[in-house]
C-alpha cells in the first residue's frame, strides 16, 4: 500500500495535485495520520451525550477485540499519554505489598521502574543490553528464586531501539510461574498481533497514536476484569485509579473526569482505517514493508544497524551514526526537516546512533523519497562514508 500525503494545511485545497504538506513523522509517535482521521474531529461532542458515550463503549469494545480480550478482560481508557496509562496499570494492579520484576532493555523498561520507585513498589530488575531481547529462561529461574514476585512487567517492542521482546515465551514463563504479567505494548499495538488466549496476560497497555494511527491523548489498558475487581483502593493516585475510572464507565458510561472528546472520535475512525486496511496482519505487513526498504535502502548507503535483523520490530529502526567527522545529527536532522521528514535522535547508551520509524499513514512511495531525502542530505553535508566508527 502506498499511502497518499495525509496531512494538509489550513487554506489547502484537499483536491488538488500540489498540495503543501506536513512533514511526514518518521518517528515512535505522535506519527503521521491520515486526513479523514483528522477530519474526525471537527465536531463538538457532549460528554454526557449518549453519542458520544456510545462512542466510548464502542471504541473500548474494539480494542478489546484487536487482541480476542472480549471474554475475560476490559478496556479501560485513559486521558494522556502513554506513561500516564502505564503508570495507572502499575499504581492499580500492584498492591502496595506487591513486587515487580521488570525486564529492562531500553528506556521503557527503566521507566517502569522509575514508576515503582514513586510509586514506592517494591520491584527488581532483570537487564539485558539494549541490542538484546529479554531472556526468557532467566525470567524463569529468577522467578523461582524469588517468591516475593508477584508481577512481571515486560515491553513488547523497546522503542528505545526497536527490538523486540520474545513476549509469547515470557507470558508463558510468567503464567507457569503464576504471576500477574504487565505488557507495555505501546509501540506494537495495532501492527504486531497478540491474542489473549495464547499470551496470557492481566494487563497490557498501549495508545492511540502509535500503530493505530490515532491522535494523541489517550492510553489505554486491556485488564482482566477479575485482577481488576480486586484492585480497589490500590491506586495511590485520583486520577491515575484504573479502578475507579473503570467503574465510572460501567456505573454510567461517563468518563469520570473531562474526556478527550476529539481524540477518542479519531481513534474511532482510525480503527476504522484498520479495519479497512485487513487488520493487524495487513498492518503489520505494510510496516514491514516500509521497514525493509528503509534496511535495504540505507545500508546499500553503507549505514549500519545497530540491531541485528533477526530482534528487528517493523517499528523503528537505529542506525549508528557514521564516523565521517562531516557527519552531525542536527545538521542532518535540519536538512532531512526542511525536505519534509522529521526522524528522531537515538537513545541508546551503547553508541552514538539516529532512528527512523516505519509506522503511520506512510507506506513504500514515501518510504523510497525518505531514502532520497537522506542520499541528498548526505551529499550536501560532504559525507562520503556512512560506516560507523565501531560494530
Ligand atoms: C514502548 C513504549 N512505552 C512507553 C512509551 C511512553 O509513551 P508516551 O511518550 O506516550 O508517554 C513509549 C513512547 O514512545 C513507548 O514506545
Amino acid at each position: 500500500m502506498s499511502a497518499a500525503p495525509s496531512s494538509l494545511r489550513e487554506g489547502d485545497d484537499p483536491a488538488g495535485d500540489d498540495v503543501a504538506r506536513d512533514a511526514y513523522l518518521l518517528t515512535p509517535g505522535p506519527i503521521t495520520t491520515s486526513f479523514a482521521t483528522k477530519a474526525a474531529m471537527l465536531h463538538d461532542w457532549g460528554s454526557r451525550d449518549p453519542a458520544f458515550i456510545d462512542m466510548t463503549r464502542r471504541v473500548r469494545r474494539r480494542l478489546l477485540e484487536l487482541v480476542r480480550a472480549e471474554r475475560d478482560h476490559v478496556c479501560v481508557p485513559i486521558q494522556g499519554s502513554g506513561t500516564f496509562a502505564i503508570e495507572a496499570t502499575i499504581g492499580t494492579l500492584v498492591p502496595p505489598q506487591g513486587k515487580v520484576l521488570i525486564l529492562v532493555n531500553g528506556v521503557y523498561g527503566r521507566r517502569m521502574k522509575q514508576i515503582c520507585e514513586y510509586y514506592g513498589r517494591s520491584h527488581r530488575v532483570l537487564e539485558t543490553a539494549e541490542h538484546v531481547p529479554a531472556d526468557p529462561a532467566a525470567l524463569n529461574s529468577v522467578l523461582a528464586d524469588d517468591p516475593e514476585v508477584t508481577h512481571v512487567a515486560a515491553v513488547h517492542c523497546e522503542t528505545t531501539s526497536g527490538i523486540l521482546n520474545p513476549i509469547g515465551e515470557i507470558a508463558k514463563v510468567v503464567a507457569g510461574q503464576r504471576r500477574s504479567l504487565i505488557i507495555d505494548a505501546m509501540s506494537t499495538f495495532g501492527a504486531i498481533d497478540i491474542d489473549a488466549d495464547e499470551v496470557p496476560f492481566d494487563a497490557l497497555v498501549a495508545s492511540a497514536n502509535k500503530c493505530l494511527e490515532g491522535l494523541p491523548g489517550l492510553g489505554f489498558a486491556i485488564v482482566r476484569r477479575e485482577k481488576l475487581e480486586r484492585s480497589k483502593g490500590n491506586a495511590p493516585s485520583l486520577s491515575l485509579d484504573l479502578y475507579e475510572q473503570w467503574r465510572g464507565l460501567e456505573d454510567n458510561g461517563q468518563w469520570r473526569f473531562t474526556p478527550p472528546t476529539h481524540v477518542i472520535a479519531a481513534l474511532d475512525h482510525a480503527l476504522t482505517e484498520l479495519e479497512e486496511e485487513g487488520g493487524v496482519t495487513a498492518r503489520g505487513a505494510r510496516y514491514g514493508q516500509n521497514s525493509r526498504i528503509l534496511l535495504d535502502g540505507l545500508q546499500d548507503m553503507g549505514f549500519v544497524s545497530a540491531l541485528d535483523e533477526d530482534v528487528q520490530a517493523p517499528i523503528i529502526l537505529t542506525w549508528l551514526n557514521p564516523a565521517d567527522p562531516r557527519f552531525d545529527f542536527q545538521v542532518f536532522y535540519e536538512s532531512l526537516s526542511r525536505r519534509g521528514f522529521l526522524i528522531y535522535p537515538g537513545k541508546l547508551t551503547l553508541a552514538e546512533t539516529f532512528r527512523i520509524g516505519c509506522i503511520g499513514r506512510l507506506g513504500e512511495t514515501e518510504m523510497r523519497a525518505t531514502l532520497d531525502a537522506v542520499h541528498s542530505t548526505i551529499e550536501e553535508m560532504g559525507v562520503t562514508d556512512c560506516s560507523p566508527k565501531v560494530r
